[in-house]
């Protein structure tokens, strides 16, 4: 996907948009009618979550279905932590949200022998934590086929432009320009290309980042999830939330050469077993919903019966199924898969778990508003209180329509009493020069990523958690020293917000003083019988009238 730059000297947008995934699209196409923006995106477009994106997108399509067991099953699988208000408000928008893909060209699929593209015929698959089968999916791409779709239409509204290779830096506010209010009235970004930073002038400027899975050393998520919208959305003065609550997909494909290559749970919720080493099933011992239990869950067996039995993976099989309906339903699985030399209608499919999805983020109230003027933050990035304690499986598209869909309508009605903000100060370099020492931050890189796995993973403790912490420190200081120091590069800034986002993580794992959903510790494995969020607030933070 290339830049479709439409005006290349100019950086004054009415809405800037941070990413260029489901949320980011989605906003951008429903706001450029009215409005010019600006979409960024680091290295090409294709690079966030939402291309990889297999399972598909919850909604309540079946007639046999209805909103109440959508909620019902969020609610259970967020394990006490869900804002219910939320989850009736998103789940709600679910055949709204299924309409508007297929108008922008997204073709799900469909019930055999049935030629009507509307979502009333489709093709449902069950994930776990549903009690029925609604995943609307396009075969197992669907986020491909959302991304291509959203991004095509995208591309040539004369309204939209793309930069694509452009790493935002920092939100510019007006606290951050000594004045008295905390506005946001733009960005710093950096040219991946050239090396340079510039200001991108905006009225409204939308964090839809994706998330900071990259945090941990396995990972389902691409290299960009470094949770740079959450790092930015602290040092602006946003509060964060729920940041203990990093999902860990049971099933990554597991080989040595086989980077991030996720394997559905769809494969589960049609028949496929989970199974050591010897071939037997192991389910059951730990939730009767067996293979469909919700994610943590399953991924905590995996994790126990790895541990119990010194193992690297366990299996997935659904090779008992007919080869005609392994292909038609999974065929990029099954390509993927035969690359590596696994032909998936013979044979069983080695998987571990992997950090795959950021449960908080940054706090928005219902409209995706965050807690800086200006800013909203929408897609992973943000905290709605859709998830609760634990993600149910294909809500996170589906979040990512309905709150882009919200905020746009919210813009929209505000448009013409924002104005832009004259003399915003120029990225300042007097004081850097260029590093002669890279290795420093890749060493940094790998560090973060290994303890982040080992201390604060599936598993975890006070003593583990406490370890992290102490790590975390000294690379903090490391890594401002260097920011101070030096010029700038992707790098260096992805790794500053990694380490950032990770300290958030340590820090809210280490304040929930129970085990609950996604966050388990051996120090506390029970649940308290009342909880609430966990809400960091950074020392900038000024509360704002307009948060609900
Ligand atoms: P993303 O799609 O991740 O996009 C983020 C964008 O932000 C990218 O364009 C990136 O380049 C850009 N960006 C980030 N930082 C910066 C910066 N500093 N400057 C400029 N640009 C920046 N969810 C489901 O509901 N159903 C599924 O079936 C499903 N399957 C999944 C399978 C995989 C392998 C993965 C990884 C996730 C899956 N998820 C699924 C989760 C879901 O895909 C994501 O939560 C969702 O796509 C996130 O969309 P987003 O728009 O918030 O962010
Ligand atoms: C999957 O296809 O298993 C991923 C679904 C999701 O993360 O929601």
């Amino acid at each position: 996907m290339s830049d479709n730059s439409k005006s290349p000297t100019s950086r004054d947008t009415d809405v800037l948009i941070i990413g260029g995934g489901a949320a980011g699209l989605s906003l951008a196409l429903k706001v450029a009618s009215q409005a010019r923006v600006t979409i960024l995106s680091k290295s090409s477009l294709d690079q966030g979550s939402t291309y990889y994106a297999q399972g598909g997108i919850a909604a309540v399509l079946d007639q046999y279905d209805s909103l109440e067991s959508h909620v019902e099953d969020t609610l259970l699988a967020g394990d006490g932590l869900c804002n219910k208000e939320i989850v009736e408000y998103t789940v709600s928008r679910g055949r709204e949200s299924i309409e508007w893909l297929i108008e922008q060209g997204v073709k799900f699929t469909k019930e055999q022998n049935s030629k009507k593209n509307t979502s009333d015929n489709f093709h449902l698959s069950k994930e776990g934590g549903h009690s029925h089968r609604r995943v609307a999916h396009a075969a197992d791409a669907t986020g491909r086929s959302v991304f291509e779709s959203l991004s095509s239409q995208a591309m040539e509204h004369p309204n939209i432009t793309f930069r694509i290779n452009t790493v935002a830096v920092d939100l510019i506010t007006t606290a951050k320009m000594g004045q008295s209010e905390n506005r946001c009235v733009g960005a710093y970004v950096l040219n991946e290309v050239s090396g340079e930073v510039t200001v991108y002038r905006a009225r409204f400027v939308i964090l839809a980042t994706g998330g900071a899975s990259k945090a941990y050393l396995y990972t389902s998520n691409p290299d960009g999830a470094s949770g740079d919208g959450i790092a930015m959305a602290w040092r602006a003065g946003c509060r964060i939330a729920n940041m203990e609550f990093n999902q860990f997909h049971p099933t990554c494909l597991y080989h040595p050469k086989a980077k991030s290559f996720l394997i559905t749970e769809a494969i589960r919720g049609e028949g496929g077993q989970l199974k050591l080493p010897d071939g037997s099933r192991f389910m059951h011992k730990y939730d009767s919903r067996g293979e469909l239990a919700p994610r943590d869950i399953v991924a905590r067996a995996i994790d126990s019966e790895m541990k119990q039995l010194g193992c690297s993976f366990v299996y997935l099989d659904i090779s008992h199924k007919p080869d005609a309906f392994i292909i038609e339903h999974f065929p990029t699985i099954y390509k993927r898969c035969l690359e590596f030399g696994i032909d998936i209608t013979r044979e069983k499919i080695p998987v571990v778990p992997a950090a795959h999805y950021s449960c908080g983020g940054v706090m928005v109230d219902i409209h995706g508003r965050t807690d800086v003027e200006n800013v909203y933050a929408i897609g992973e990035t943000s905290f709605t209180g859709l998830h609760g304690a634990n993600r149910m499986a294909s809500n996170s598209l589906l979040e990512c329509f309905v709150f882009a869909f919200a905020a746009a309508e919210d813009i929209l009605t505000q448009f013409d009493s924002v104005p832009f903000v004259e003399d915003i100060p120029a990225w300042d370099e007097s004081q850097v020069t260029d590093s002669d020492e890279d290795v420093v931050i890749a060493h940094n890189w790998d560090e973060v990523r290994r303890f982040m796995w080992d201390y604060v993973g599936i598993v975890r403790t006070n003593k583990r958690l406490q370890r992290a912490q102490s790590r975390i420190e000294l690379l903090q200081q490391e890594i401002r020293w260097y920011y101070s120091k030096y010029r700038v590069n992707r790098n260096l800034l992805e790794l500053r917000n990694l380490t950032l986002v990770a300290e958030l993580v340590i820090q809210s794992a280490m304040n929930r003083k129970e085990s609950r959903g996604l966050h388990f510790t051996l120090d506390y494995p029970d649940k308290l019988p009342s909880t609430e969020n966990t809400i960091l607030t950074p020392k900038n933070f000024k509360p704002q009238k307009q948060f609900d």
